[in-house]
Protein backbone atom coordinates (compact mmCIF):
# COMPACT_ATOMS: atom_id res chain seq x y z
CA UNK A 1 0.00 0.00 0.00
CA UNK A 2 1.07 3.59 -0.04
CA UNK A 3 -0.22 7.18 -0.15
CA UNK A 4 -1.01 8.97 3.05
CA UNK A 5 -2.64 7.14 5.12
CA UNK A 6 -2.42 4.03 3.89
CA UNK A 7 -5.65 1.61 5.62
CA UNK A 8 -5.49 -1.70 7.71
CA UNK A 9 -7.07 -4.97 5.59
CA UNK A 10 -10.57 -5.41 5.09
CA UNK A 11 -12.38 -7.19 7.45
CA UNK A 12 -12.71 -9.54 4.76
CA UNK A 13 -9.45 -10.51 4.64
CA UNK A 14 -9.42 -11.90 8.23
CA UNK A 15 -8.56 -15.24 8.87
CA UNK A 16 -11.43 -15.54 11.70
CA UNK A 17 -14.07 -13.69 9.90
CA UNK A 18 -13.80 -16.52 6.75
CA UNK A 19 -13.99 -19.73 9.25
CA UNK A 20 -16.89 -18.34 11.16
CA UNK A 21 -18.65 -17.67 8.12
CA UNK A 22 -17.36 -21.39 6.32
CA UNK A 23 -18.73 -23.12 9.68
CA UNK A 24 -21.77 -21.05 9.75
CA UNK A 25 -22.31 -21.92 5.91
CA UNK A 26 -21.25 -25.49 6.11
CA UNK A 27 -23.58 -26.46 8.69
CA UNK A 28 -26.56 -24.33 6.81
CA UNK A 29 -25.58 -26.31 3.70
CA UNK A 30 -24.94 -29.47 5.23
CA UNK A 31 -28.58 -29.23 7.13
CA UNK A 32 -30.62 -28.37 4.06
CA UNK A 33 -28.97 -30.86 1.60
CA UNK A 34 -29.64 -33.80 4.08
CA UNK A 35 -33.33 -32.35 5.42
CA UNK A 36 -34.16 -31.71 1.87
CA UNK A 37 -32.39 -34.67 -0.68
CA UNK A 38 -35.38 -36.60 0.18
CA UNK A 39 -38.10 -34.16 -1.25
CA UNK A 40 -36.72 -34.80 -4.51
CA UNK A 41 -37.45 -37.97 -6.63
CA UNK A 42 -34.62 -40.19 -8.26
CA UNK A 43 -32.20 -37.92 -10.76
CA UNK A 44 -33.49 -34.64 -9.33
CA UNK A 45 -32.14 -35.87 -5.73
CA UNK A 46 -28.81 -36.70 -7.54
CA UNK A 47 -28.40 -33.42 -9.19
CA UNK A 48 -29.61 -31.23 -6.56
CA UNK A 49 -26.82 -32.56 -4.34
CA UNK A 50 -24.18 -32.56 -6.96
CA UNK A 51 -25.01 -29.00 -7.70
CA UNK A 52 -24.56 -28.11 -4.40
CA UNK A 53 -21.54 -30.47 -3.63
CA UNK A 54 -20.06 -28.76 -6.75
CA UNK A 55 -20.91 -25.01 -5.63
CA UNK A 56 -19.37 -25.36 -2.32
CA UNK A 57 -16.38 -27.04 -3.65
CA UNK A 58 -15.82 -24.40 -6.20
CA UNK A 59 -15.89 -21.52 -3.73
CA UNK A 60 -14.33 -23.30 -1.41
CA UNK A 61 -11.10 -24.06 -3.51
CA UNK A 62 -11.33 -20.38 -5.08
CA UNK A 63 -8.08 -19.08 -3.48
CA UNK A 64 -5.96 -22.40 -4.96
CA UNK A 65 -7.18 -21.74 -8.13
CA UNK A 66 -5.63 -17.99 -8.61
CA UNK A 67 -3.63 -14.77 -7.24
CA UNK A 68 -5.16 -13.52 -4.16
CA UNK A 69 -5.61 -10.46 -5.81
CA UNK A 70 -6.35 -9.80 -9.67
CA UNK A 71 -2.90 -8.44 -10.26
CA UNK A 72 -3.46 -8.69 -14.24
CA UNK A 73 -6.21 -6.66 -14.62
CA UNK A 74 -8.38 -9.34 -16.08
CA UNK A 75 -11.09 -11.62 -13.89
CA UNK A 76 -9.71 -14.25 -12.38
CA UNK A 77 -11.54 -17.65 -12.44
CA UNK A 78 -10.81 -17.09 -8.65
CA UNK A 79 -12.97 -13.93 -8.20
CA UNK A 80 -15.60 -15.64 -10.75
CA UNK A 81 -15.77 -19.13 -8.68
CA UNK A 82 -15.84 -16.38 -5.67
CA UNK A 83 -18.85 -14.42 -6.47
CA UNK A 84 -20.63 -17.73 -7.80
CA UNK A 85 -20.05 -19.15 -4.89
CA UNK A 86 -21.25 -16.20 -2.90
CA UNK A 87 -24.79 -16.28 -4.68
CA UNK A 88 -25.37 -19.92 -4.40
CA UNK A 89 -24.66 -19.45 -0.92
CA UNK A 90 -27.91 -16.87 -1.12
CA UNK A 91 -29.79 -19.59 -2.77
CA UNK A 92 -29.17 -21.75 -0.09
CA UNK A 93 -30.02 -19.57 2.69
CA UNK A 94 -33.14 -17.99 1.46
CA UNK A 95 -34.02 -21.70 0.74
CA UNK A 96 -33.27 -22.43 4.28
CA UNK A 97 -35.72 -19.38 5.30
CA UNK A 98 -38.26 -20.23 3.25
CA UNK A 99 -38.40 -23.78 3.83
CA UNK A 100 -38.71 -22.95 7.76
CA UNK A 101 -41.37 -20.65 6.85
CA UNK A 102 -43.44 -22.78 4.55
CA UNK A 103 -43.16 -25.66 7.26
CA UNK A 104 -45.07 -23.05 9.77
CA UNK A 105 -47.49 -22.44 7.23
CA UNK A 106 -48.32 -25.99 6.73
CA UNK A 107 -48.92 -26.71 10.28
CA UNK A 108 -51.43 -23.95 9.62
CA UNK A 109 -52.50 -25.17 6.06
CA UNK A 110 -51.98 -28.87 4.99
CA UNK A 111 -49.67 -29.06 2.17
CA UNK A 112 -47.65 -31.68 1.15
CA UNK A 113 -44.44 -32.37 2.66
CA UNK A 114 -42.83 -33.31 -0.62
CA UNK A 115 -43.84 -30.38 -2.32
CA UNK A 116 -42.35 -27.84 0.94
CA UNK A 117 -38.58 -27.60 -0.53
CA UNK A 118 -39.30 -27.46 -4.04
CA UNK A 119 -41.51 -24.31 -3.03
CA UNK A 120 -38.95 -23.22 -1.14
CA UNK A 121 -36.15 -23.23 -3.68
CA UNK A 122 -38.02 -21.63 -6.00
CA UNK A 123 -38.64 -18.50 -4.06
CA UNK A 124 -35.08 -18.47 -3.13
CA UNK A 125 -34.01 -18.59 -6.70
CA UNK A 126 -36.46 -15.89 -7.51
CA UNK A 127 -35.50 -13.54 -4.58
CA UNK A 128 -31.80 -13.85 -5.97
CA UNK A 129 -33.07 -12.84 -9.15
CA UNK A 130 -34.40 -9.66 -7.56
CA UNK A 131 -31.18 -9.49 -5.63
CA UNK A 132 -29.08 -9.34 -9.12
CA UNK A 133 -31.38 -7.06 -10.77
CA UNK A 134 -31.52 -4.46 -8.06
CA UNK A 135 -27.66 -4.27 -7.91
CA UNK A 136 -27.69 -3.92 -11.94
CA UNK A 137 -30.77 -1.74 -12.09
CA UNK A 138 -29.38 2.09 -11.08
CA UNK A 139 -32.38 4.43 -10.21
CA UNK A 140 -32.24 8.04 -10.21
CA UNK A 141 -33.24 9.64 -6.61
CA UNK A 142 -34.09 13.60 -6.68
CA UNK A 143 -34.26 15.96 -3.39
CA UNK A 144 -34.25 19.92 -3.61
CA UNK A 145 -32.67 22.05 -1.30
CA UNK A 146 -33.24 25.91 -0.63
CA UNK A 147 -30.61 27.92 0.48
CA UNK A 148 -30.47 31.78 0.81
CA UNK A 149 -26.78 31.15 -0.45
CA UNK A 150 -28.23 31.42 -3.98
CA UNK A 151 -29.93 34.41 -5.50
CA UNK A 152 -33.77 34.10 -5.31
CA UNK A 153 -34.69 31.59 -8.89
CA UNK A 154 -31.38 30.88 -9.11
CA UNK A 155 -31.31 27.15 -9.41
CA UNK A 156 -27.84 24.62 -9.17
CA UNK A 157 -28.30 20.99 -9.89
CA UNK A 158 -25.66 18.35 -8.47
CA UNK A 159 -25.35 15.03 -9.50
CA UNK A 160 -24.00 12.45 -6.65
CA UNK A 161 -22.11 9.25 -7.14
CA UNK A 162 -21.14 7.00 -4.80
CA UNK A 163 -19.43 3.33 -4.20
CA UNK A 164 -18.74 2.26 -7.61
CA UNK A 165 -16.12 -0.13 -6.27
CA UNK A 166 -14.65 -0.73 -10.19
CA UNK A 167 -12.57 -4.11 -10.13
CA UNK A 168 -12.43 -7.68 -11.10
CA UNK A 169 -16.54 -8.31 -10.83
CA UNK A 170 -18.14 -4.70 -11.76
CA UNK A 171 -18.68 -4.36 -15.88
CA UNK A 172 -17.90 -0.96 -17.58
CA UNK A 173 -21.95 -1.52 -18.99
CA UNK A 174 -23.17 -0.97 -15.80
CA UNK A 175 -20.59 2.12 -15.44
CA UNK A 176 -21.92 3.22 -18.99
CA UNK A 177 -25.24 3.19 -17.40
CA UNK A 178 -24.58 5.48 -14.43
CA UNK A 179 -22.37 7.51 -17.06
CA UNK A 180 -25.84 8.34 -19.21
CA UNK A 181 -27.86 8.69 -15.41
CA UNK A 182 -25.82 10.93 -13.96
CA UNK A 183 -25.74 12.74 -17.87
CA UNK A 184 -29.45 12.69 -18.47
CA UNK A 185 -29.74 14.80 -15.16
CA UNK A 186 -28.16 17.78 -16.84
CA UNK A 187 -26.01 18.62 -14.13
CA UNK A 188 -23.72 21.89 -13.26
CA UNK A 189 -22.05 19.65 -10.76
CA UNK A 190 -20.70 16.04 -10.68
CA UNK A 191 -19.26 14.75 -7.24
CA UNK A 192 -17.80 11.20 -6.16
CA UNK A 193 -18.26 10.33 -2.97
CA UNK A 194 -15.24 7.69 -2.30
CA UNK A 195 -15.06 3.41 -3.18
CA UNK A 196 -14.50 4.56 -7.18
CA UNK A 197 -12.40 1.61 -7.19
CA UNK A 198 -11.91 -1.97 -5.80
CA UNK A 199 -8.75 -3.97 -6.35
CA UNK A 200 -5.40 -3.34 -8.07
CA UNK A 201 -5.96 -0.85 -11.20
CA UNK A 202 -2.26 -0.12 -12.47
CA UNK A 203 0.88 -1.94 -12.85
CA UNK A 204 2.86 1.29 -11.28
CA UNK A 205 2.87 2.76 -14.73
CA UNK A 206 -0.07 2.75 -16.50
CA UNK A 207 -3.77 1.62 -15.51
CA UNK A 208 -4.43 -1.84 -16.57
CA UNK A 209 -6.05 -3.18 -20.00
CA UNK A 210 -8.97 -4.67 -18.23
CA UNK A 211 -9.51 -1.35 -16.64
CA UNK A 212 -9.04 1.25 -19.56
CA UNK A 213 -12.96 0.69 -20.47
CA UNK A 214 -14.43 2.07 -17.21
CA UNK A 215 -11.80 4.80 -17.77
CA UNK A 216 -13.35 5.84 -20.83
CA UNK A 217 -16.69 5.68 -19.24
CA UNK A 218 -16.24 7.64 -16.38
CA UNK A 219 -14.38 10.12 -18.94
CA UNK A 220 -17.43 10.62 -20.86
CA UNK A 221 -19.07 12.69 -17.55
CA UNK A 222 -15.87 14.74 -17.70
CA UNK A 223 -16.24 15.27 -21.76
CA UNK A 224 -19.83 16.43 -21.81
CA UNK A 225 -19.28 19.06 -19.65
CA UNK A 226 -20.71 19.56 -16.37
CA UNK A 227 -19.89 23.27 -16.28
CA UNK A 228 -18.60 22.86 -12.38
CA UNK A 229 -16.71 19.81 -13.25
CA UNK A 230 -16.36 16.34 -12.02
CA UNK A 231 -14.97 15.83 -8.73
CA UNK A 232 -13.93 13.66 -6.02
CA UNK A 233 -12.99 12.26 -2.95
CA UNK A 234 -11.09 9.01 -1.76
CA UNK A 235 -13.06 6.15 -0.10
CA UNK A 236 -11.79 3.53 2.18
CA UNK A 237 -11.36 0.97 -0.79
CA UNK A 238 -8.92 3.53 -2.79
CA UNK A 239 -6.44 2.38 0.09
CA UNK A 240 -6.63 -1.03 0.47
CA UNK A 241 -4.42 -1.91 -2.44
CA UNK A 242 -2.60 0.85 -3.73
CA UNK A 243 -4.04 4.77 -3.36
CA UNK A 244 -1.42 6.12 -6.15
CA UNK A 245 -2.83 3.76 -8.32
CA UNK A 246 -6.05 4.49 -7.84
CA UNK A 247 -5.52 8.07 -7.38
CA UNK A 248 -3.97 7.54 -11.05
CA UNK A 249 -7.10 5.99 -12.47
CA UNK A 250 -9.92 8.57 -11.23
CA UNK A 251 -7.57 11.42 -12.35
CA UNK A 252 -6.91 9.54 -15.83
CA UNK A 253 -10.51 10.02 -16.10
CA UNK A 254 -10.69 13.64 -15.72
CA UNK A 255 -12.11 13.38 -12.32
CA UNK A 256 -10.48 16.31 -9.57
CA UNK A 257 -9.54 14.20 -6.50
CA UNK A 258 -9.58 16.48 -3.22
CA UNK A 259 -7.84 15.39 0.21
CA UNK A 260 -8.28 17.00 2.51
CA UNK A 261 -8.72 20.34 0.53
CA UNK A 262 -10.96 22.70 -0.91
CA UNK A 263 -12.03 24.38 -4.12
CA UNK A 264 -13.81 27.69 -4.99
CA UNK A 265 -16.47 26.87 -7.76
CA UNK A 266 -18.20 30.56 -7.88
CA UNK A 267 -21.57 30.06 -5.81
CA UNK A 268 -20.84 26.67 -4.44
CA UNK A 269 -17.12 26.16 -1.80
CA UNK A 270 -16.59 22.24 -2.57
CA UNK A 271 -14.87 20.66 0.61
CA UNK A 272 -13.42 17.51 0.10
CA UNK A 273 -12.65 15.24 3.27
CA UNK A 274 -9.90 12.69 2.94
CA UNK A 275 -11.21 9.07 4.06
CA UNK A 276 -10.30 9.19 8.05
CA UNK A 277 -9.36 12.57 8.71
CA UNK A 278 -12.02 12.85 10.95
CA UNK A 279 -10.02 10.64 12.90
CA UNK A 280 -6.50 11.81 12.31
CA UNK A 281 -5.50 15.22 14.40
CA UNK A 282 -4.03 18.35 12.31
CA UNK A 283 -1.05 19.30 12.33
CA UNK A 284 -1.96 22.61 12.82
CA UNK A 285 -3.57 21.35 15.91
CA UNK A 286 -3.58 18.46 17.26
CA UNK A 287 -6.94 18.77 19.29
CA UNK A 288 -8.94 19.11 15.82
CA UNK A 289 -9.24 16.50 13.21
CA UNK A 290 -7.99 17.44 9.73
CA UNK A 291 -11.60 17.63 8.90
CA UNK A 292 -12.57 19.65 11.72
CA UNK A 293 -9.52 22.43 10.78
CA UNK A 294 -10.31 22.55 7.71
CA UNK A 295 -13.91 23.07 8.39
CA UNK A 296 -13.40 25.18 10.68
CA UNK A 297 -10.85 27.65 8.57
CA UNK A 298 -13.46 28.63 6.18
CA UNK A 299 -12.87 32.79 5.54
CA UNK A 300 -16.09 35.01 6.15
CA UNK A 301 -16.53 35.03 2.29
CA UNK A 302 -15.69 31.29 1.82
CA UNK A 303 -18.85 30.83 4.41
CA UNK A 304 -21.26 33.02 2.53
CA UNK A 305 -20.98 30.70 -0.56
CA UNK A 306 -22.94 27.24 -0.32
CA UNK A 307 -20.56 24.79 1.50
CA UNK A 308 -20.91 21.44 -0.62
CA UNK A 309 -18.88 18.70 2.11
CA UNK A 310 -17.77 15.68 0.47
CA UNK A 311 -16.72 12.83 2.88
CA UNK A 312 -16.62 9.39 1.84
CA UNK A 313 -18.08 7.74 5.60
CA UNK A 314 -21.43 9.37 6.82
CA UNK A 315 -19.74 10.75 9.95
CA UNK A 316 -20.29 14.58 11.45
CA UNK A 317 -18.49 16.17 13.65
CA UNK A 318 -20.00 18.37 16.21
CA UNK A 319 -17.96 21.34 16.26
CA UNK A 320 -18.54 21.89 12.54
CA UNK A 321 -21.86 21.81 12.65
CA UNK A 322 -23.53 25.57 10.52
CA UNK A 323 -19.96 25.72 8.78
CA UNK A 324 -21.26 23.41 6.18
CA UNK A 325 -24.60 23.43 4.39
CA UNK A 326 -24.94 19.98 2.80
CA UNK A 327 -22.81 16.95 3.20
CA UNK A 328 -22.74 14.08 0.53
CA UNK A 329 -21.54 11.23 2.04
CA UNK A 330 -22.06 7.07 0.98
CA UNK A 331 -19.89 3.77 2.38
CA UNK A 332 -23.21 2.01 4.21
CA UNK A 333 -24.48 1.28 0.68
CA UNK A 334 -28.00 1.64 2.32
CA UNK A 335 -27.35 -2.06 4.28
CA UNK A 336 -27.15 -3.71 0.04
CA UNK A 337 -27.62 -7.32 1.41
CA UNK A 338 -29.73 -7.39 4.78
CA UNK A 339 -31.19 -4.08 4.79
CA UNK A 340 -32.52 -5.06 8.73
CA UNK A 341 -30.37 -5.91 10.72
CA UNK A 342 -27.18 -4.91 8.39
CA UNK A 343 -23.77 -3.21 8.11
CA UNK A 344 -25.51 0.08 7.91
CA UNK A 345 -26.77 0.37 11.27
CA UNK A 346 -22.96 -0.97 12.64
CA UNK A 347 -21.26 2.04 10.54
CA UNK A 348 -21.35 5.15 12.95
CA UNK A 349 -22.76 8.07 11.36
CA UNK A 350 -26.23 8.37 9.41
CA UNK A 351 -27.29 5.60 7.65
CA UNK A 352 -29.38 6.57 4.44
CA UNK A 353 -31.06 9.21 3.28
CA UNK A 354 -31.59 12.57 3.96
CA UNK A 355 -31.27 14.15 7.47
CA UNK A 356 -31.31 17.97 8.62
CA UNK A 357 -28.59 18.18 11.18
CA UNK A 358 -28.60 21.46 13.94
CA UNK A 359 -27.40 24.90 12.87
CA UNK A 360 -28.85 24.48 9.07
CA UNK A 361 -26.66 21.59 7.91
CA UNK A 362 -27.72 18.91 6.26
CA UNK A 363 -26.27 15.25 5.05
CA UNK A 364 -27.54 13.01 2.75
CA UNK A 365 -25.94 9.59 2.60
CA UNK A 366 -26.05 7.49 -0.80
CA UNK A 367 -26.99 3.65 -1.22
CA UNK A 368 -24.12 3.92 -3.57
CA UNK A 369 -24.30 3.08 -7.41
CA UNK A 370 -21.79 -0.28 -7.11
CA UNK A 371 -21.94 -3.50 -5.17
CA UNK A 372 -19.38 -4.77 -2.80
CA UNK A 373 -18.92 -8.85 -2.70
CA UNK A 374 -21.75 -10.40 -4.68
CA UNK A 375 -23.59 -7.84 -7.37
CA UNK A 376 -26.79 -8.51 -5.28
CA UNK A 377 -29.04 -5.86 -3.22
CA UNK A 378 -32.15 -6.46 -1.40
CA UNK A 379 -34.40 -3.16 -0.54
CA UNK A 380 -31.45 -1.02 -1.18
CA UNK A 381 -31.49 -0.49 -4.88
CA UNK A 382 -28.15 1.07 -6.83
CA UNK A 383 -28.82 4.88 -7.34
CA UNK A 384 -27.22 8.24 -7.97
CA UNK A 385 -28.26 11.21 -6.52
CA UNK A 386 -29.96 14.38 -8.15
CA UNK A 387 -30.06 17.70 -5.95
CA UNK A 388 -31.73 21.05 -7.14
CA UNK A 389 -30.52 23.62 -4.95
CA UNK A 390 -32.16 26.49 -5.06
CA UNK A 391 -32.16 30.07 -4.50
CA UNK A 392 -34.60 31.46 -1.87
FE1 LIG B 1 -18.34 1.15 -0.56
Amino acid sequence: MSGRGARGRRFSDRAYFWAAFASVMLSVHACIYVMTAWAFPGWLKALWLSAGASALCASASAPLVGPPRNGTGRVSLRSVLQRAGAVWNFVVLFSAAYEILLLAISHIHAMPPRALFPAALCLALLTCLYGLFEAWNVRSVFFSLQTRKLGPGERLRVVQISDLHIGPFMNAGHVARVARAALAAAPDLVVITGDTVDGVVGDGSDTLPFYRPFVRELRAIRESGPRMGVWAVPGNHEYYESFKESARFIESAGICLLRGSKADLGAVLLIGADDMDHATPSDADRSLSRSEALINSLSADEEKKFVLLLRHRPVVEKSTLGKFDLQLSGHTHGGQLVSLPSSRHRIPGWPKGILRLPCGSNIYVSNGAGFVGPPMRFFAPAEIVVIDLTGK
